[in-house]
């Protein structure tokens, strides 16, 4: 069990007035902890987060994620504001100093009255495992190097960490909920992002302005360590009534992900194995029923899955099946609906979703028994299902969910509305420590936590465990 750091930072402590006054029902626990709620804004545009880097033509919103399936390749991405630039990304090993050179694409897009920058995409091919390299982009003007660490090889006891945001946005607590993570001792190596990431459609005709400073907001994280991209709701950016009917169209210009490596047709829905886990990632906002091009892949993808060589199998989408909060109730069912009886038969060890702007975590449980005659449609305790985390409150604009569905449904095992983020930390093929970060608490502080078991190598029920605290 982690040692608690309970150092507090002075500026978050003030916001903080009565503390934790819980409702427990049936193991079931919906926390009390009162803040004082002050309307969630947007920071402004001359933020210092969002600063142009100095220099002419300087890259800007510099961003990485996994270029390949096993992890052994980075998408590397920039934008240059005046012109085109240089489409070379210069790399080297910390280890070698032999510096190579890939090449990217060049993308732009317009988008009402919006023309963006020179979005460059290169993806560096070949790269060894476990291995810090440094990148320099802009080449030829205003150079700037960064750096990342490349995963382990995929393996059954390869110890990995992933950060857990969603719905981050860009207001002042989005930058909390950014600092926390990087502040946090148990920090990740790779964020898993769930879905709804500038916000921007918030903005009269969807000013893509604010995706740029969404990109130079994150770029801190972004630029060191890949983010893996889910599609969310904010994403579509589908406006016909200003003539924009391209769905997905500044998301897609700005966020590569290694779609075609899954054989995926679309980059809305993927996979990639990264050290001991398998992530697959779902569109909550692409066609899902029978037939679909997602529901083919869906179908052929699970059955790829080797437990004996990736033993964590973790499923990210936006809008989440269990959520007992009175906001986008229910939005997930259908998808829920087509595709639960494969996440049990395939013992999902976690899925971790977005969307609802609050925090929630269930027991296993499962509702696939349903026939339409039987009259058995309610979830039940399931030790093959996996646990579902709604990690949906990064801090965006729009303020926190903090309406409930009452009672709380006896398979939410917690449910908070406060901003924060998580961690994922995988220890070896049967334990993973989770825990869940409230922007309100000092950086080390957990505010929920569970060991999981692994649903393949370990399938013991952990809430009945003598393991837990
Ligand atoms: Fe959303």
């Amino acid at each position: 069990m982690r040692v608690v750091d309970f150092s507090f930072s002075a500026s978050f402590a003030v916001l903080i007035l009565v503390l934790n006054v819980v409702e427990v029902c049936n193991g079931s626990e919906t926390s009390r902890f009162v803040r004082n709620v002050e309307k969630t804004v947007d920071m402004p545009l001359d933020s210092d987060v969002f600063a142009l880097p100095p220099g002419y033509n300087a890259p800007q919103q510099v961003h990485i994620t996994q270029g390949d399936h096993e992890g052994k390749a980075v998408i590397v991405s920039w934008v240059t504001p005046n012109e085109a630039g240089s489409n070379k990304v210069l790399y080297w090993s910390e280890k070698s100093k032999l510096k190579k050179q890939a090449f990217g694409k060049v993308y732009t897009y317009k988008f009402y009255n919006y023309t963006s920058g020179y979005i460059h995409h290169c993806t560096i091919s070949n790269l060894k495992y476990n291995t810090k390299y440094f990148y320099e982009v802009g080449i030829g003007y205003s150079p700037r190097t960064f750096w990342f660490v490349t995963p382990p090889e995929v393996g059954l006891d390869v110890p990995y960490t992933f950060g857990l945001i969603g719905d981050l946005g860009q207001s002042f607590d989005s930058n909390i909920t950014l600092t926390h993570y990087e502040q946090n001792p148990h920090k990740g190596k790779a964020v898993l992002f769930v879905g709804d990431l500038s916000y921007a459609d918030n903005y009269p005709f969807h000013d893509n302005v604010r995706w740029d400073t969404w990109g130079r907001f994150t770029e801190r994280s972004t630029a060191y360590q890949p983010w893996i991209w889910t599609a969310g709701n904010h994403e579509i950016d589908f406006v016909p009534e200003i003539g924009e009917t391209e769905p997905f169209k500044p998301y897609t210009n700005r966020y590569h992900v290694p779609y075609k490596a899954s054989e995926s047709t679309a980059p809305f829905w993927y996979s990639i194995k990264r050290g001991p886990s398998y992530i697959i990632v779902l569109a909550s906002y692409s066609a899902y029923g029978k037939y679909t091009p997602q529901y083919k892949w869906l179908e052929m993808e699970f059955p790829k899955v080797n437990r004996s060589e990736t033993p964590w199998l973790i499923v990210l989408m936006h809008s989440p099946w269990y959520n007992s909060y009175n906001y986008h109730y229910m939005e997930g069912e259908t998808m829920r609906v087509m595709y639960e009886s494969w996440f049990v038969k395939y013992k999902v060890d976690v899925v971790f979703a977005g969307h609802v702007h609050a925090y929630e975590r269930s027991q296993r449980i499962s509702n696939i028994a349903y026939n339409i005659v039987n009259g058995r449609c309610v979830p039940v305790k399931d030790q093959s299902a996996p646990v579902y985390i709604t990690i949906g409150d990064g801090g965006n604009l729009e303020g926190l969910a903090t309406n409930m569905t009452e009672p709380q449904p006896s398979y939410s095992v917690y449910r908070e509305a406060s901003f924060g983020h998580a961690i994922f930390d995988i220890k070896n093929r049967t334990h993973a420590y989770f825990s869940w970060n409230r922007n309100h608490d000092g950086y080390a502080v957990e505010a929920d936590s569970l060991w999981f078991f692994n649903r393949h190598w370990y399938p013991v029920d952990e809430l009945s465990s003598s393991e837990q605290k």
